[in-house]
């Protein structure tokens, strides 16, 4: 038996460490063959500094940027059979910074080793299905050869991700605007936008995240402007939120209120849209991004041909230990371990799911339902199962946290609810550590206390704001 999987980020890597698991207890696996379009893996979590284009002249997967950290608690994501203090030998702080966590991806695969398995720079460019034979024919462009081929499969697994390609409204005036008019996808350094009025569209995490970065990096004035609702936090006193924007005329950007702003710059934080160009119109899965798309079994099994599969389609609060109840699941299914129901019952099963999604009435209920998702797939495979209730009540916290405020949310840490371990805290809070790599990361906080001596900022010692709210929370939990 054969399986192809397109796409090694978390998704496409949890199912080859899911392989690798049945096989480490001694089940024979299927033959394995992952392709990859980057020349690295880890998915979104793999930084590049190119956009439009790649080097092989393919969209650029990136949507990733420059000082980009965690925008949830890392407890809530936190893989079952690997925990972050398996991987970094002691605790760490609660939000990290994006290498550390690709650091962390890498971690449990090297040691699975399962990169063997993995065709870098190799995207696929098709996938048809032959009823005659049951196969399916993926056709892909090796460009480390410059060959493009075709190999038969009787499974594959779509684990390409869906916060890729941009969606991109355009608003009156955009022709003829005298600044950068960009959407979030292409965004990677908000260095870019110091000294500058920039304007985002969008009321979601892109907005909030990119507007905080400017905010952090120097920008004059942040706008952001929302379609259905505003963002509602305590911002600072150079960031506004502004109803839907209308129309701009040269350098001003004219609100659904009446009124108008000047702006340097606008991003655009749209959202992104599930494509996939490379599948058979049969096997394309179309949906918003949403908790519960349709036609997919358990949110993996695609109905209409239940030899293929998806992975992390689904807006997400629960990430990568989502990707990995989704993978050990679609692994047993393959194994022969786990049975399908007929068309109609799998159709009437992802509809009672929908129904539920659909009465969903708030972020607590949100986080419910996908943590009532991921537990009974858990349930169903041998994947180590762990508290996903402290695991939704960390996310509250969180949610509470960013009420409290947006710009300290992350120096609060929490309980692993994998280890029972408390994080530690970061020896900087997030709004002066402008050095968000992997080595200033991890480094000691007696050597940081010693260097932060040296360039000692009032409020910002070591019983600073950060390190109170850490106790804070300590205490809390
Ligand atoms: C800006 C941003 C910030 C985020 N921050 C967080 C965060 O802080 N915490 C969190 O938990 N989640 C975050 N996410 C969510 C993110 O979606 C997940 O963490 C995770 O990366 C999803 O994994 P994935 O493998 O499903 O998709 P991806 O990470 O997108 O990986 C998909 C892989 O498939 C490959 N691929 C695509 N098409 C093809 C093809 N045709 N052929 C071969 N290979 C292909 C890509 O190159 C890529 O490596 C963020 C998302 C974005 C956009
Ligand atoms: N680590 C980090 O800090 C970080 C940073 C950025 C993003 N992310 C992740 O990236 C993923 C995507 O987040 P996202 O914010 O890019 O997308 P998203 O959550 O899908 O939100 C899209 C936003 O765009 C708005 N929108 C869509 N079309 C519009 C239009 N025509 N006009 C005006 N507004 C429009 C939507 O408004 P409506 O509400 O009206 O639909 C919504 O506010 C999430 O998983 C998030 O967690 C993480």
């Amino acid at each position: 038996m054969r399986i192809a999987i397109i796409g090694a980020g978390p998704s496409g890597l949890a199912q080859l460490r899911a392989f690798q698991s049945a096989q480490q207890l001694g089940c024979e696996i299927p033959e394995l063959v992952c392709y990859e379009k980057q020349s690295d893996w880890g998915g979104l979590w793999h930084y590049t500094w190119r956009t439009g284009l790649d080097e092989h002249g393919e969209p650029v997967h990136g949507s990733m940027y420059r000082y980009l950290w965690s925008n949830g608690p890392k407890e809530g994501l936190e893989f079952a059979d690997y925990s972050f203090d398996d991987h970094f030998g002691r605790p760490i702080g609660s939000y990290p910074p994006r290498e550390v966590l690709w650091d962390y991806i890498k971690g449990r695969v090297e040691k699975a080793d399962v990169r063997k398995y993995i065709r870098f720079n190799c995207p696929v460019r098709q996938v048809t299905w032959d009823e005659q034979t049951g196969k399916f024919s993926v056709t892909s462009h090796d460009h480390s050869a410059d060959v493009i081929s075709t190999e038969t499969f009787d499974h594959v697994i779509v684990a390409s991700g869906h916060f890729s390609t941009p969606n991109v409204p355009e608003f009156e005036g955009f022709q003829t605007f005298n600044g950068r008019i960009l959407h979030a996808h292409d965004f990677r350094d908000a260095l870019e936008f110091k000294d500058k009025d920039v304007l985002l569209v969008g009321s979601s995490y892109s907005a909030e995240d990119i507007g905080s970065q400017c905010y952090k990096y120097g920008a004059r004035n942040i706008i952001t402007s929302y379609r259905s609702r505003p963002m509602g936090f305590d911002w600072p006193s150079n960031w506004e939120e502004k109803p839907l924007l209308l129309k701009v005329d040269g350098n001003t950007a004219y609100f659904k209120d009446g009124s108008s702003r000047h702006v340097d710059a606008i991003i655009l934080c749209t959202g992104y849209q599930h494509h996939f160009p490379f599948l058979d119109e049969s096997l394309r899965l179309k949906t918003d991004n949403r908790l519960w798309p349709l036609n997919l079994y358990q949110g993996v099994v695609w109905e209409n041909n239940p030899k293929m599969f998806y992975l992390g389609m689904q807006d997400q609060w629960f990430t990568f230990n989502m990707f990995d109840a989704q993978a050990w699941f679609v692994r047993d299914v393959i194994l022969g371990r786990i049975a399908l129901p007929d068309q109609s019952e799998m159709r009437r099963h992802s509809q009672q799911w929908r129904e539920r999604e659909e009465a969903l009435q708030d972020d607590a209920d949100m986080i419910q339902f996908q943590g009532d998702y991921v537990r009974s797939l858990i349930e169903q495979t041998d994947y180590p199962s762990f508290d996903i209730d402290g695991a939704k009540r960390i996310f509250l916290q969180w949610i509470a946290h960013k009420k409290e405020n947006i710009l300290t949310f992350r120096d609060n840490i929490y309980r692993s609810v994998i280890t029972g371990k408390m994080a530690s805290p970061h020896h900087t809070p997030w709004l002066k550590a402008m050095d968000d790599s992997l080595e200033s990361y991890l480094a000691t906080p007696e050597k940081t206390e010693q260097e932060r001596s040296q360039v000692s900022q009032p409020g910002r010692s070591a019983s600073g704001p950060t390190q109170q709210a850490a106790k804070k929370t300590a205490q809390a939990l």
